[in-house]
């Protein structure tokens, strides 16, 4: 929600071998679909390993404002009993969406072909971010917004009242608008088809299929083509949310900074357009085991062993950006104790997420003694071959991943890194800090 907490600070200080089992959170991307799709659906949705953070607990209580049925049986289980496609009431306040970006895009696409108008805004780091990339493909739909300069929330949204199907190409590599015209295009009659030059995540894809629509998708010289047909009955689904793999970098990358450790992270879900963190470990040569790989809940999953690791710089080529978009903070902190440089190439995008993600490490880090450089689309961090001098407090700026990547640094760093306000780690990751702390981090 978007009312000011009061910061928290918190302190990470060098620790002993981080040692055991860390159990993940829900997948963050898939909870937020889950709940949308649901309240989309006709009938009852059951979502076990629902992700319990503060981003998701505000897409549950929107779709409660749209006037479907969200309820809590226990840790992580949640029944959605759907109003279908076009069934969505007009809600009676103002929608507020706290922190969350996919949240908000995709809501505005499932209110989009709907003839009701809604308000909808967030906190102050969402209120910066950029909604044109979303309400002006959302335009051909008939859709209207009407919000501050630049299409900031708080934005009105006035849903189309005869939406026509829609062919359109994707401006921005970005899941969230994909995802928004996908939702858009279920309720508009006939078959839309939206087009993406560089693949992203496709949970919203492979959960559309899951609920019966007719989906296909091809493989073009101009892309990924998604074909939808529009105005379908969506059937209620039974789903096993995946553990989110962008959590599980926290700790991952923490056991490969401290020297010593090995730490267990069962069932992570390793979707392709997901797992690039991975594949870029491995090339910086980290002790990582993927094992007992399999499906679960459609996603294809992996528990992953990481140990102790001497890592080396890498390069990140630009193609990798979209399935590692959300991991470059955690990687920026641990590049800066890796020998030798690493560079990450085609990363503009992470100028507009929660925070300007490239700014927040940059500064934090060199506060911290670290050297680095950066150009308006790529960042070099110049890693120290080991624990970094640290002795700093790196601003958080309402971003959950900037507070985690540097509390993980802080573990493997010479005086403690303190982060102003860790507050916004509840937004995807409430039980970051104890999960840490039981591993054996001295978080405090
Ligand atoms: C998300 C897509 C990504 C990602 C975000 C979650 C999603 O954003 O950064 O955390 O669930 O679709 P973009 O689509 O803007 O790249």
């Amino acid at each position: 929600m978007s009312h000011a907490a009061a910061p928290a600070p918190l302190t990470a200080r060098a620790s002993g071998p981080l040692r055991g089992t860390a159990a993940i959170p829900g997948d963050k991307s898939v909870s937020h679909r889950a709940l949308i799709l649901g309240a989309l659906a006709v009938g009852e949705t059951r979502i076990s390993g629902l992700l319990e953070g503060q981003d998701v607990l505000d897409t549950a209580r929107a779709m409660r404002a749209f006037g479907a049925t969200v309820e809590r049986d226990g840790p992580g289980c949640w029944r959605v009993s759907g109003v279908g496609v076009g069934g969505f009431m007009e809600p009676e306040d103002v929608i507020d969406c706290g922190n969350s970006g996919t949240g908000v895009r995709l809501i505005m696409g499932a209110m989009a072909t709907t003839p009701i108008a809604a308000t909808l805004t967030g906190d102050a780091s969402l209120r910066r971010r950029p909604m044109g990339r979303v309400t002006e493909p959302l335009s051909l739909f008939g859709a209207r917004a009407f919000g501050r300069a630049g299409g900031r929330l708080p934005l009105t949204l006035v849903g189309a009242k005869n939406p026509g199907p829609v062919e359109h190409r994707l401006a921005v590599a970005s899941a969230q608008v994909k995802s928004a015209m996908l939702l858009a295009a279920l309720g508009a009659p006939g078959e839309s088809a939206i087009t993406e030059p560089t693949p992203t995540r496709d949970h919203t894809e492979r959960m559309l299929a899951g609920f019966g629509a007719a989906l296909a998708v091809e493989a073009t010289a101009e892309g990924r083509v998604i074909r939808l047909m529009g105005q379908p009955e969506l059937t209620p689904q039974t789903l096993a949310v995946p553990r989110d793999p962008s959590s599980a970098a926290f700790p991952v990358a923490a056991a490969l900074m401290v020297e010593g450790s090995e730490v267990f992270v069962p069932g992570v879900s390793l979707n392709p357009t997901r797992a690039g963190f991975y594949e870029t470990l491995r090339e910086m040569g980290a002790d990582l085991a993927f094992e007992d790989a399999r499906e679960e809940g459609g996603e294809p999953v992996a528990d992953l062993r990481a140990r102790f690791s001497a890592l080396k710089g890498v390069e990140v080529p630009p193609e990798r950006a979209p399935s590692m978009i959300d991991e470059y903070p955690i990687l920026a902190a641990l590049a800066a104790t890796a020998e030798g440089a690493t560079v990450m190439r085609g990363v503009e995008e992470l100028r507009v997420k929660e925070s300007d993600r490239i700014d927040a490490m940059a500064r934090g880090l060199e506060a911290c003694g670290v050297r680095v450089a950066e150009t308006r689309d790529s960042f070099t961090v110049h890693g120290l071959g080991g624990p970094v001098p640290g002795g700093a407090t790196a601003a958080a700026r309402l971003d959950h991943r900037i507070a985690m990547s540097f509390l993980c640094l802080g573990l493997a760093a010479t005086a403690p890194i303190t982060v102003d306000d860790a507050s916004p780690i509840a937004t995807s990751f409430p039980a970051f800090a104890d999960l840490m702390r039981a591993l054996g981090a001295d978080i405090g």
